[in-house]
């Protein structure tokens, strides 16, 4: 008998041995299991760049209709998301609640309405205690708030990174993740962590899309005055490299979009929009929907440019040519084509080339170019396509053999 027992103890600590570092309850997904969403980047709008904390319910209704009456849903954008500041307090029972006085109908209502629309709805949370403006995190509630989400119809969450102290940023996401899935509905996850610990080499599987910088800043180069926030150029090179971690199902996020907020030329918003397509980004427009110019709305609906961010191979492009100023950026897009940037950082109109050996095409290969801002099939070319490309702008093509 007390062999029997030492020998059960003896097989006890061996098997406790083996435990991963994170235990597994038997009905959840394997640690690392895709939850299949988001095969092309997530295209949508959020509520934080434009009106920061100046939400409510009445704002986030009229941003819905506007991107159905836009013609914004047409092009492909889904997801309304709801940024920081839509929660009051918990309730005695740790239920998380809106803020009563911008939400008085409350989520579930505001879900059905973006719902009726044909749309999408999306909703933020904090791994830590509290989310980045002070309201409510999710620490020691992943499993409750994830139910929540489910039981209101949320079908987005974003996930910051504010007031987590020493908590491990895989281990915190990865419980949200499991939380999530535990819902049984399908719930996009993204990640906002900033890149601080470098999530492309871990999140793979946890996420479907994550942060890789600090927060966008609508200026076309330099730091913002606080020195926190990075202008549109700033997060371009930090995405220089990180191509092959993003994919079908989990995308590199360089944050969402400033077209129309005002702090850049619509040529410069061109560029910003043209970049962040070949970057296989995900879609989230930062702008009021309901007021935005014809300019603003003819960028965000470009379905040329769309349909590059959107490929089917999602291949995120890579800056395949560099001199100063002048950049090119390509991706391998379905069918065997490229999709190409020719970016202008300066101030001046310049000539930009990219070549065919750039793009791992034989030099005497004919192909036919077509520029995704004229909507107009240029003459084939061999070898090399030359733009005058304009200052602080974009000349952006599909070549295809
Ligand atoms: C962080 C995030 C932003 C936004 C704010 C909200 O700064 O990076 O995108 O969600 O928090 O407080």
């Amino acid at each position: 008998m007390r062999k029997t027992i030492r020998a059960a103890f003896a097989l006890l600590i061996a098997l406790s041995a083996c435990q991963p570092a994170i235990a597994r309850n038997a009905n959840e997904p394997l640690l690392g299991t895709p939850n299949g969403l988001a095969p092309t980047p997530p295209m949508g709008w959020n509520s934080w760049n434009k009106f920061g904390c100046n939400i409510n319910e009445k704002v986030i209704r009229a941003e819905a209709d506007a991107m159905v009456s836009s013609g914004m849903r047409d092009a492909g954008y889904r997801y309304i998301v709801i940024d920081d500041c839509w929660q009051g307090a918990r309730d005695k029972n740790g239920n998380i609640q809106p803020d009563p006085k911008r939400f008085p109908s409350g989520i579930k209502a505001l879900a059905d309405y973006v719902h009726a629309k044909g749309l999408k709805f999306g909703i933020y949370s904090d791994a830590g205690t509290k989310t980045c403006a002070g309201r409510p995190g999710s620490r020691g509630h992943e499993y409750q708030d994830a139910q929540t989400y489910a039981a209101w119809g949320v079908d987005y969450l974003k996930y910051d990174w504010c007031n987590t102290d020493t908590q491990d940023a895989t281990a915190s996401y990865l419980t949200m993740s499991r939380a999530l899935q535990a819902t049984g509905r399908p719930i996009v996850f993204s990640l906002c962590e900033w890149g601080k610990s470098k999530p492309w080499l871990w999140a793979q599987n946890i996420g479907n899309l994550w942060r890789t910088t600090d927060d966008i800043y609508d200026h076309w180069e330099g730091r913002s005055p606080d020195g926190y926030h990075l202008s549109m150029l700033e997060i371009l090179d930090l995405q220089a490299g990180l191509d092959t971690y993003a994919g079908p199902g989990h995308w590199n996020d360089p944050d969402m979009l400033e077209v129309g907020n005002g702090g850049m030329t619509d040529s410069e918003y061109k560029a910003h929009f043209s970049l962040w397509a070949i970057l296989a980004a995900p879609l989230i427009a930062g702008n009021d929907l309901s007021t935005m110019s014809d300019e603003t709305r003819t960028i965000l609906t470009n379905r040329e440019v769309i349909a590059v961010d959107q490929d089917p191979l999602g291949i995120e492009a890579k800056r395949v040519a560099k001199a100063g100023n002048y950049e090119v950026w390509a991706r391998p897009i379905k069918g065997g084509g490229r999709a190409v940037v020719l970016l202008n950082r300066s101030t001046e109109p310049h000539d930009i080339t990219v070549t065919w050996d750039a793009l791992q095409y034989p030099d005497d290969l004919k192909a036919a170019v077509r520029d995704l801002w004229l909507h107009k099939d240029l003459p084939a070319r061999q070898g090399a396509f030359t733009a005058n490309v304009q200052g602080h702008s974009v000349v952006m093509v599909t070549i295809k053999p």
